[in-house]
């Protein structure tokens, strides 16, 4: 089968062409450092030889974000070296393991309704001549006190549409406040941010980095067409092509030409006045004739159209309908969640292979099969196709099939229990493991309700 055939990578050859696309597990310690569950979930997956593993999107500063694996500080590589040893060994030295480097911006949970209006929200001049317009007019206090009686439909009449998103939503930055100095500064920051942390993935042994620029994340908050930056890295494609691909640069220049360095971007935001396929095409277009060594298609994941959240958590990307997209389930439609971000890839790799260049690009979502694989790498829609939630449910399942054993293959549902554990930040694990007969035993969850590896 051409999926589990060899195929270039940069200056690598990945000795096939399955992939497993990142996936954050709620393993790592409070202060971002690598655990054994850590490694033990990588070995676990490596155990099944994918040609290509990616771990969970690494946090490159250095601050503390709960337990989310960081890479922002020297501190951190003797622990991601070992997770590097523990996957060549698990994998017998067959498996490219590459680290997923992101950046985000803040966001704060949905606040109680008395401590936004008492506390957090600034009576602006706009604000209080709206007020005025309606008869509201007084002291802080009495405004204040005016606000908090009001009903949403009347909160959404007088505060801006960011305010409301804030109360209705909890606050959240965007690539747009560049009033924020910090925000301001991005394109300053991010370059050397991402570089340090590409060379410390180098030094810590990984083949290769990628560049987080899908989802909800600030790279691709700065590639959507939402980015009305001013400052030359928002507005028209070229743009918002720019910090994504200076960042690239900076890599680059790091750690040479020899490392592989990729990235994970939208094919589609599918939320609207967001980009579409169209401007996804001309960012890999833009990224391959920059010379990145792969290109990874994902789809949706935004938090403009996620659910509004209870109050005291913070709203989650993947619950709206660009976050259905992103990991659909067999509820999604008629046509289920199968091979969906498909002919995105297919678009993009077509546009960069008309102009000459061989950049590989790998679809993921929805790959459950390895004839699904196969037609896929037959048609040319993409050179590796990526498997997350069916590799999760089985690890083994692409060495089963490789060698003859496809009907002990243990199929993913598709039902999102993993992903509603990833929403709640508790360990993610696969309803199907706890269903099994496990003679040798394991690990089990905090809660001491489910087992933390797949059975084997
Ligand atoms: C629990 C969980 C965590 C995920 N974490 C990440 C992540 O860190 N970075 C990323 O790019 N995608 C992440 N994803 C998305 C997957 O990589 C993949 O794109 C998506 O699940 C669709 O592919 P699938 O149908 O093969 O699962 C995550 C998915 C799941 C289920
Ligand atoms: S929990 Fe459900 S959706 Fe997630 S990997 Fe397991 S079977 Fe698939």
């Amino acid at each position: 089968m051409r999926w589990f055939s060899p195929a270039a990578l940069g200056r690598l050859t990945a000795k096939r062409r399955t992939w497993i696309p990142a996936m954050v597990p709620w393993r790592a310690a409070d202060d971002g450092f690598v655990t054994d569950d850590v490694i033990e979930w990588y070995a676990r997956f490596a155990e099944g030889r994918p040609g290509v593993l990616v771990v969970e999107a690494t946090g490159i500063r250095d601050v503390p974000s709960g337990p989310l694996l960081r890479i922002g500080d020297d501190r951190f590589v003797p622990g991601l070296t070992r997770l590097v040893d523990a996957v060549r060994e698990a994998s017998g030295g067959e498996t490219l393991l590459f680290i997923q480097c992101i950046d985000f911006l803040a966001v704060r949970r949905r606040p109680p309704k008395e401590k936004f209006f008492r506390r957090y929200l600034e009576l602006n001049d706009p604000l209080l001549a709206t007020l005025a317009a309606q008869g509201i007019t007084g002291d802080e206090e009495t405004i204040r006190t005016a606000l908090l009686a009001m009903n949403d439909e009347a909160l959404r009449a007088v505060l801006s549409a960011r305010d409301f998103d804030s109360y209705a939503r909890g606050y959240r930055e965007r690539v747009t406040d560049i009033d924020l100095p910090h925000v301001r500064e991005l394109p300053n920051t991010l370059p050397d941010l991402f570089a340090r942390a590409a060379v410390r993935a180098q030094r810590a042994g990984f083949h290769g980095v990628e560049l987080h620029y899908a989802h909800a994340y600030t790279m691709a908050s700065f590639l959507s067409a939402l980015n009305t930056r001013g400052d030359g890295y928002g507005g028209p494609r070229e743009s918002r092509a720019r910090l994504p691909l200076e960042v690239f640069s900076k890599v680059r220049a790091a750690v040479g030409d020899d490392y592989c360095v990729g990235a994970r971007f939208l094919g589609d935001d599918v939320i609207e006045g967001g980009s579409d396929l169209e401007d996804a095409t001309y960012f890999g277009r833009a990224f391959a004739r920059a010379g990145f060594d792969f290109l990874s298609i994902s789809k949706g994941g935004k938090f403009e159209d996620a659910k509004q959240p209870r109050v005291g958590d913070a709203v989650y990307p993947y619950t709206g309908p660009s976050g259905h997209e992103c990991m659909p389930t067999v509820k999604i439609d008629a046509r289920g969640p199968f091979g969906r971000n498909v002919p995105l890839a297919a678009t993009i790799r077509a546009a960069i292979r008309e102009d000459g260049l061989t950049t590989p690009i790998v679809t993921a979502g929805g790959i459950a099969s390895p004839w699904q694989a196969e037609e896929i790498l037959e048609r040319g829609d993409a050179d590796f196709v990526g498997a997350a939630r069916q590799s999760l449910c089985d690890p083994d399942w692409f060495e089963k099939t490789r060698t003859g054993r496809g009907d002990q293959v243990r199929r993913c549902f598709f039902t999102n229990y993993c992903e509603a554990l990833d929403q709640k930040h508790k360990e993610v694990t696969c309803q199907r493991w706890d269903r099994l007969a496990r003679p040798e035993g394991g690990a089990k969850s905090k809660d001491g309700k489910r087992f933390l590896l797949a059975p084997r």
